[in-house]
């Protein structure tokens, strides 16, 4: 079986660990290998020739790697408002693309993308990278598994302190992550947002947020954003009829609370990029063949996703819950 070939767009903080992650897993299976990494910035190629040498190739202009031959697909770790032109770009030439999270800015790009990659039979997956995560996926079973009962409400904090952000504000950049948790382990959307948020630091660019996602019955998530907390949390609690369940989403440790017992449910941690990484390629490889073959973190999930950020800012804008209107595609898989 030859290696698959994947070029990384983005060189910057998160496409360096993209680049490490395809490296280390060409070395140790040989499913894919690194063809080259694009970003258009002189300083982020010389940081990364740095750190990975002369032995890898590097470029600046992603539009002609678009139609080279060799090429299997590539994974996208530029800014987000660059998702759409970077992902349309690649689709357009027939190639696969995994876009980093959120698939793009707006709802009709995701369409569009959506759309581009149905039309040249590409696969399209997003950077959903806790659909990965074994304590994910732990607290999925204990919930369907109904360890805590009925679950009441999730409590989710997503905080971190971050330089000031000028091109970057907290709700596009750190909600996909919570939006999409939620959905894997309770399987299913909320029908209404609110949002509350603020800059501090950066008045036109929120900081922190706190968006209020309720599902169908009663059932509420609570979502805490945050880039001025100095304590980095990625939590989830949920509250049930018969206990809770905590899930810290970087250790991977989680535990259950029933009275004041706290057991801990034990979890192999996984390596979450490579996994997504390893994924990609095999949804590229069973996309040309008939083999039945689930995309686990697909193009509408991401437009999903997208849907419930551009409701949580329409919210914070006018001051009030809004309605979800979820993107339903035929014929496309659905969580
Ligand atoms: N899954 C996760 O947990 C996770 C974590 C961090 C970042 N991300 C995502 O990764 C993406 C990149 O984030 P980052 O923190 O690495 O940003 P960054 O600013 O550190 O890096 C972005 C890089 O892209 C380059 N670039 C910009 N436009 C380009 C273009 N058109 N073509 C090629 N290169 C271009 C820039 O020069 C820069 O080097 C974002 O979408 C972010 O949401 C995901």
């Amino acid at each position: 079986m030859n290696p698959l070939r994947i070029s990384v767009i983005g060189g910057g903080y998160w496409g360096k660990k993209v680049v490490r992650e395809i490296l280390d897993i060409g070395r140790t299976t040989r499913e894919v290998e690194l063809k080259s990494l694009v970003d258009t910035s002189p300083a982020s190629l010389a940081a990364c020739r740095e750190e990975f040498g002369d032995s890898i190739e590097y470029g600046w202009d992603y539009q002609s790697l678009a139609t080279d031959p060799s090429l299997s697909g590539v994974h996208i770790a530029t800014p987000n408002s660059t998702h759409f032109e970077v992902a349309s770009t690649f689709l357009r030439q027939g190639k696969n693309v995994l876009v980093e999270k959120p698939l793009t800015l707006k709802m009709d790009e995701a369409y569009e993308l959506i759309r581009l990659a149905r039309e040249n039979k590409c696969v399209l997956c997003v950077g959903h990278i806790h659909r990965f995560n074994n304590g994910v996926r732990e607290l999925r079973r204990v919930l369907s598994d109904g360890l805590i009962g009925d679950p009441y409400y999730l409590l989710m904090r997503w905080t971190a302190l971050m330089n000031p952000q000028l091109q970057r504000e907290v709700i596009t950049d750190l909600a996909p992550h919570p939006f999409d948790i939620c959905n894997y382990v309770l399987g299913s959307w909320p029908e209404k947002v609110s949002c509350k948020a603020r800059g501090y630091r950066t008045r036109q660019n929120e900081e922190v947020a706190f968006i209020a996602a309720e599902h169908k019955g009663s059932l509420l998530a609570h979502i805490e954003l945050s880039w001025l907390d100095r304590d980095k949390r990625r939590e989830v609690t949920v509250v049930g009829s018969e206990g809770n369940a905590h899930l810290d989403c970087v250790n991977q440790k989680l535990f259950l609370q029933k009275s004041s017992v706290l057991e801990e449910i034990p979890v192999s941690p996984s390596n979450t990029l490579r996994e997504e990484i390893t994924h990609f390629a095999e949804c590229i490889r069973n996309n040309g063949n008939s083999t039945p073959f689930t995309n686990h973190s697909d193009g509408l999930l991401g437009a999903r996703v997208v849907a419930l950020l551009e409701a949580a800012r329409e919210s914070m804008y006018n001051d009030r819950a809004i309605q979800v209107q979820l993107p339903i595609i035929p014929e496309i898989s659905v969580k």
